[in-house]
């Protein structure tokens, strides 16, 4: 299998380089102490007077048993059942105090807890999670309720609570079924126990099920990943993750145990992306942004065909709220154009909350510049599209001298649009099938942080393929 015609070695020289994956605009590497929990209590005020508004919720709980060597997620390790039964009461004082600061806007039309994994926890205590937060919470009928699951953990058991609590959607971590990759990234999950789960969701009432795999691990193939492919076909999920796996030694100790020979070079991952593209495109599924599927029916689908797709802290979702609170240790929250970020630390969220104040570590106020480069970015990550007239009229700018330099950048010789990834319009820029693969690096034009960030002695982004 090999990529796009386009997609040669010479186009990797020139964009296989550090850059971010924009789940935000600005980036967290931009986050702050400057931005504190009264900026949070201000912030929230602020929303609080949007009454009829819905409310995105994110709640993290971080505990896992073992660690994945790839794991690049904020988790606590542990077996200590103490550790995680103290963790949810200062979830519920977080939870009570943001009621607090929230009294007046109380729906909800997307909840999702992630982690770590979520089902580490029994199924009571999950419940007890639940009801905290339906104390003062309500979700719209058609409210999108999420949990990440690990399947070699979760019971039948858990799955019947969460579905009668509302849950309607699950997504499980696989990556992948090679046993050699599997083996090497300490994550051994069968084929079997994956498939019998996802059956079990469904008998349950789940409407979608997604499934989270990785491209660029150690010791993975065109063959291996190909067989996983037709294996994770047979499951037929609603939805799936492709990502590109974020090597950063530097910022996660435990990935310096993944030797860098193991790893496949920029060349062999993007074939893998390429491969994973045909074989879901052929299955019928439709691509979401730039490493996301979903089956034509599912909502993100169709979100995709009218260019409504959003992408947040959660994910690709049709239910963006413009506020997002987030409760749980390094939780972010996004509320009224400001990022907040709780402490990553167990220990100095609890000192936090001991206090009565909210645990927030740092985050980002965004000015009106970082508004508008963040509306440009999510639209490209996103819908691969950006109306330019939309743009112009929401907020009130003459686009083309406004982006005069990243115009330029992105038409001059040896740019993006000359290598074919992307059209610039007078009234649109259109990211074109080869450009998904590299539409960070479009994105990256958008940036104004870039600059100051590359170059330092200590990398700060995975590199983009
Ligand atoms: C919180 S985990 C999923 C839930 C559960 N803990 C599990 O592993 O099944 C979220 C997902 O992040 C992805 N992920 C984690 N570390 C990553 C990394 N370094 N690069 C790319 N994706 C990563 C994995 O696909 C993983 O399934
Ligand atoms: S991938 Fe999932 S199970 Fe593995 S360490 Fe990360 S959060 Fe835990």
């Amino acid at each position: 299998m090999t990529p796009p015609a386009l997609a040669t070695s010479e186009l990797l020289a020139r964009y296989d380089r550090p850059g971010p994956r924009y789940t935000s605009y600005p980036t967290a590497v931009e986050f702050h102490a400057g931005v504190t929990d009264a900026t949070y209590m201000e912030r929230l005020a602020r929303a609080d007077a949007h009454r009829e508004e819905p409310l995105s919720v994110y709640v993290h709980l971080p505990f896992c048993q073992e660690r994945c060597a790839y794991c690049g997620c904020n988790v606590v390790i542990t077996k200590h059942r103490d550790t995680t039964e103290e963790y949810l009461g200062y979830l519920d004082r977080e939870v009570d105090l943001l009621a607090s600061h929230l009294t007046a806007r109380r729906t909800v039309s997307q909840l999702h807890w992630g982690g770590g994994t979520p089902t580490y926890y029994a199924a009571p205590q999950l419940e007890r999670i639940f009801e905290r937060f339906a104390r003062y919470f309500h979700l719209t009928p058609s409210a999108e309720v999420a949990i990440e699951i690990d399947p070699r953990v979760t019971s039948k058991e858990q799955l019947s609570t969460l579905r009668r609590l509302g849950f309607n959607r699950v997504s499980m971590g696989v990556q992948d079924f090679a046993s050699d990759v599997q083996l090497a990234v300490n994550r051994v999950q069968s084929y079997e126990e994956t498939a019998a789960l996802v059956d079990h969701s469904r008998a349950e009432g789940f409407t979608s099920v997604n499934i989270d795999l990785i491209y660029g691990l150690p010791y993975q193939t065109v063959k291996g990943f190909r067989r996983t492919l037709d294996q994770v076909l047979t499951i037929r999920p609603d939805r799936l993750a492709v990502y590109s796996f974020a090597f950063v030694p530097w910022m996660k100790a435990h990935m310096k145990h993944i030797p860098e020979t193991s790893l496949p070079g920029a060349q062999v991952k993007l074939e893998l992306l390429a491969m994973a593209q045909q074989v879901f495109g052929e299955a019928g599924y439709r691509q979401i942004g730039m490493d996301h599927f979903a089956l034509p029916e599912d909502e993100l689908a169709r979100a995709v065909e009218g260019r409504v797709l959003y992408r947040n802290f959660m994910g690709y979702t049709v239910q963006s709220a413009r506020d997002m609170v987030a409760v749980g240790v390094s939780g972010i929250g996004d509320v009224q154009s400001a990022f907040v970020q709780n402490f990553k630390k167990l220990s100095d969220y609890y000192a936090a909350l001991d206090q009565g104040r909210f645990p927030i570590d740092r985050g980002y106020a965004l000015s009106d510049d970082d508004v508008i480069r963040r509306h440009v970015i999510t639209e490209l990550m996103c819908n691969g599209y950006l109306d330019i007239v939309a743009t112009e009229t929401r907020f009130g700018i003459a686009f083309d001298r406004y982006f005069a330099d990243e115009l330029a950048a992105l038409t001059g010789p040896d740019s993006p649009a000359a290598d074919g990834l992307i059209g610039v319009r007078p009234a649109a820029l259109d990211v074109t099938p080869v450009g998904r693969m590299f539409v960070r690096n479009i994105c990256m034009t958008f940036d104004s942080y870039l600059r100051a960030r590359t170059g330092g002695p200590t990398p700060v982004f995975s590199r983009t393929v």
